[in-house]
């Protein structure tokens, strides 16, 4: 089990937009957490010129899951070996495969389900701009940079991602609601999982006190 090196590892389930980058992002910079995005890691492995990374960017923009093997291997890989003592896991599991594969190897601590209605999240994702460099999360709507399009830290120009568009936004829902169900039923079994309904600065406050940080 990693949990014998760690101080705790938490979970982040949620809709697409839910602000699940934005928490992890959060604990990572404010509280040193290594954070892992399965998310993140997919869209690194597109950018190089192979046929795997053609195989994942046709299933990201189709709004559908990279199969489970994969994304598990993947996981592990990134997981094994790490001397952070908190982790945040963004985006993963995604579904109850994934979830058991993990319980083999590491014990997750806290589940925290960020709820946010429809109408939000498409209006969240729609306005998400990325900076490419140090992966800072903005929102023409939400969440300004100081500068117009560049990023506070590397001011480098922010990019909107490619699945988010309108389109790609509802095929990624439908396929969010076909596996979170049976997921959030599998951590409520194991009595660690936490609904948030909260945003903002009470969300942030809330996630705090769970967490003792
Ligand atoms: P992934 O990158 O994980 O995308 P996602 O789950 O669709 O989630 P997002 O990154 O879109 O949203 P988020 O919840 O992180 O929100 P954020 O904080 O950015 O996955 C992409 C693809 O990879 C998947 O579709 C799949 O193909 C594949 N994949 C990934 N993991 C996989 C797995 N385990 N198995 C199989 N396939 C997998 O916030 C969104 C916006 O809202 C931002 O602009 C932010 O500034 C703003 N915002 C956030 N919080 C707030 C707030 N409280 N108030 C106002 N604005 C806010």
């Amino acid at each position: 089990m990693l949990r014998c090196d760690k101080k705790m590892v938490v979970l982040l389930l949620g809709a697409p937009g839910a602000g699940k980058g934005t928490i992890a992002n959060f604990l990572e910079k404010e509280y040193g957490f290594f954070h892992l995005a399965t998310g993140q890691l997919f869209r690194q492995i597109t950018k190089q010129n192979s046929v795997l990374a053609n195989k994942i960017k046709k299933i990201i923009n189709a709004g559908k899951l990279v199969n489970d093997t994969l994304t598990n291997k993947l996981v592990k890989n990134n997981l094994v070996g790490k001397k952070a003592e908190n982790i945040v896991l963004d985006g993963y599991p995604r579904n109850v495969m994934q979830a058991k594969y993990l319980n083999k190897f590491c014990k997750i601590d806290y589940v925290f389900d960020l709820c946010v209605k429809e109408n939000i999240i498409i209006k969240r994702i729609i306005g998400r701009r990325i900076c490419p460099i140090c992966q800072t999360i903005y929102n023409i709507y939400y969440k300004k940079p100081k500068q117009w399009n560049h990023c506070n830290f590397d001011h480098h120009i922010l990019i909107k991602r490619d699945d988010d568009t309108i389109q790609t936004i509802k095929l990624r829902l439908q396929e969010y609601k076909k596996f979170n169900q049976p997921l959030v039923t599998y951590y409520q079994k194991k009595g660690i999982y936490k609904k948030i309904t909260l945003m903002g600065k009470r969300l942030i406050t809330q996630i705090e006190k769970i967490l003792k940080l």
